[in-house]
């Protein structure tokens, strides 16, 4: 499932969409309400300010009381009243929609961030349970993007921008009442103009979906590039593949600002349009007023009022006809979330799993095939059986299908027919995590994350005793490297564990297998990246971590080799020997034999 390739199948699904992202609503709506309660007369208050004009313009400007009935009896309010009293109106009603604006932005902001943090939540939740095949595929960057980028879009967006429609909406509303008060013939042109001016928007929304997948991809892209960059660095400086970086760089700057303007070039005529359509209608308006006031139809006040009412329409309309894009761009990423949602691990586990404890009498490998790519065979029916306590050494040229075969153990990859049966179950049949449990795996390059030296041994039994603990580290011969780090094994490791060498990693990560105690063992290529003297001791630590366990060593080393129980030689994917050293060196132009003249000799005599 290539991220990159994916677009938005149902971004247009406006009802589906809303239907899948409610649940995550939910839990604010009470508080989303608030705010919409907040908003509707927010929105309102625009109009009272136009309003305020047909009173100041008629009785103070006229200078004219008012006079107004009440049950019978008659009231007067004097013009000098309202000319006192409508400026101070007009302020207290701003500091009223002032207090509300706060209230407003507070509460969309919070229920906003809520959302958005449950769906990444819920997102990550997925993400780190896929099959690896999806991290093989996928870049760094595009994930970012899709994962954490997209739900920010989607669910921040949603409130923020039902929120502003609702404000605009009402706001709206308010002054094409004062408008209808003003004066209903009037009013209808001016409604009717601004209908008229909103049909661009609605072209507009296919090409937006288009934009927004191309940025959502060159925007992974550019994030992949800092990554490498990043986890790069020596190689580039060692290279010098600056320019190289910085070329892609420009390349995908320049991708941006193409996709970019190129649906500016589109769009862009749609606010002028929109504008023209307006003065039209204000023209309109205009014309058409005069001749109501002069033929005495209309006060100048409430001419005053709907002009005004008019032009104030103008924020909320344009705040309507930008959210109605942006909202496009919102359900893209919806669409783009949602599709995620529905991405499924490859590997299933089974209803009503078994849980593996331990393995009792042996490890098969039945017909085993596998592909990674179809109809690209990596595995062609692999028959191998491993007994407990076994220790099995797979050597093979590069490229053979070692590391496939152990990486089908854990179930990282699912086999495509035969099976692998651990003491006569196929391993389908276990729950994911019980089998996991029960393999602990030290590989040529092993990942140490962000934290202590503790906290990276731990990982493998979170809940280990000191005792466990000081074991683990002494068996891994880690001990003298920790006496002489001033904070010992509290020393924070970098990143990608960088302050320690390779050898100080590699026995950080046996340790981390050691506490972990399982009964199964892999080991693919644990040494082949160290020099001679930090292999010896890895070796050592090695060999105190594979006692009393059933063993899968993928292993360059002569003596390791030798010193398992049986060898397997994996050549283009089909296992071509197998039985012990002395064995197959019999086997007359065998591949194991050829492999020992290449490879091994060298090692057996500087051994010797
Ligand atoms: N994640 C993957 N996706 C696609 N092909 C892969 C993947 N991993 C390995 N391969 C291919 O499968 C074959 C066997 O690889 P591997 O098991 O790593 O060999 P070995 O460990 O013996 O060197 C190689 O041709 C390799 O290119
Ligand atoms: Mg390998």
């Amino acid at each position: 499932m290539k991220l990159s390739k994916t677009t938005a199948q149902n971004s247009f699904k406006y009802s589906w969409l809303l239907g899948r992202i409610f649940p995550y609503i939910r839990p604010y709506l009470f508080r989303i309400i608030c705010g919409f309660l907040v908003a509707i007369p927010l929105g309102l208050l625009d109009g009272v300010t136009a309003f305020a004009l047909k009173p100041f313009m008629d009785y103070v400007v006229g200078k004219q009381d008012w006079v107004f009935n009440v049950f019978g009896h008659q009231y007067g309010i004097s013009w000098q009243i309202f000319a006192f009293l409508i400026p101070f109106g007009v302020i207290a009603f701003a500091v009223f929609q002032g207090v509300l604006r706060y209230l407003n932005d507070y509460i969309s902001a919070w229920t906003s961030q809520k959302i958005t943090n449950d769906v990444k939540m819920a997102l990550f939740h997925r993400l780190v349970y896929m099959h690896p095949q999806f991290f093989d595929e996928n870049p760094s960057g595009i994930i970012i993007s899709r994962y954490m980028s997209d739900p920010k879009t989607a669910s921040e967006g949603i409130v923020e921008k039902i929120k502003s429609m609702t404000t605009s909406l009402f706001g709206a509303a308010g002054l094409i009442c004062v408008m209808l008060y003003s004066s209903w013939k009037l009013a209808f042109i001016g409604v009717l103009v601004l209908c008229i001016a909103f049909i661009p928007v609605a072209l507009i929304r296919k090409r937006i979906k288009a934009t927004s997948n191309k940025n959502m991809v060159i925007g992974g892209n550019i994030t992949t590039n800092i990554n490498e960059t990043y986890s790069g660095n020596k190689v580039m400086a060692a290279y010098e593949l600056q320019e190289r970086q910085e070329q892609y760089f420009k390349e995908q700057i320049h991708q941006s600002f193409n996709v970019n303007i190129s649906l500016t070039k589109r769009a862009a005529w749609m606010s002028p349009m929109m504008y023209l359509i307006a003065s039209c209608g204000i023209a309109i308006v205009l014309g058409y007023g005069t001749h109501l006031i002069t033929s005495g139809q209309m006060t100048a006040g409430s001419f005053a009022s709907f002009v005004t009412s008019l032009l104030l329409l103008y924020k909320p309309v344009k705040t309507l006809g930008n959210t109605m894009t942006s909202i496009q761009n919102i359900f893209v990423a919806m669409g783009r979330v949602f599709e995620l949602f529905d991405l499924e691990s490859e590997i299933k586990e089974k209803e009503n799993p078994i849980k593996l404890e331990g393995l009792k009498d042996k490890i098969q490998f039945e017909n085993v095939c596998f592909e990674y790519i179809e109809n690209r065979p990596v595995l062609k029916n692999i028959n191998l059986s491993v007994n407990k306590n076994e220790t099995l050494a797979i050597v093979g040229n590069s490229g053979g299908g070692k590391s496939t075969i152990v990486n089908l153990l854990p179930r990282f990859y699912d086999i495509k027919s035969g099976s692998i049966k651990f003491d006569g179950v196929d391993i389908r049949e276990f729950s994911i995590k019980s089998l996991r449990h029960n393999i602990a795996m030290v590989f040529q390059d092993n990942f140490l994350y962000t934290g202590t030296i503790r906290e990276n041994i731990l990982m493998g039994k979170i809940d280990a005793t000191e005792d466990e603990l000081m074991q683990a580290v002494e068996a891994a011969h880690l001990q003298e490297l920790i006496n002489e780090l001033p904070e010992g094994l509290d020393t924070m490791l970098g990143e990608r564990g960088l302050t320690l060498s390779g050898g100080q990693r590699q026995r950080v990560a046996i340790a981390r297998a050691m506490i972990k105690n399982a009964p199964i063992v892999i080991l693919d290529e644990a040494t082949s990246a160290l020099d001679n003297k930090s292999e010896a001791i890895v070796q050592k630590a090695l060999d105190n971590l594979i006692k009393n366990k059933t063993v899968f060593v993928i292993a360059h080393r002569l003596s390791t080799i030798k010193n398992a129980d049986r060898i397997a030689v994996i050549n283009e994917g089909e296992l071509v020997e197998l039985g012990v050293h002395d064995d197959l060196m019999k086997i007359e132009n065998g591949h194991y034999k050829s492999l020992y003249e290449m490879q091994f000799k060298k090692q057996a005599a500087a051994n010797v």
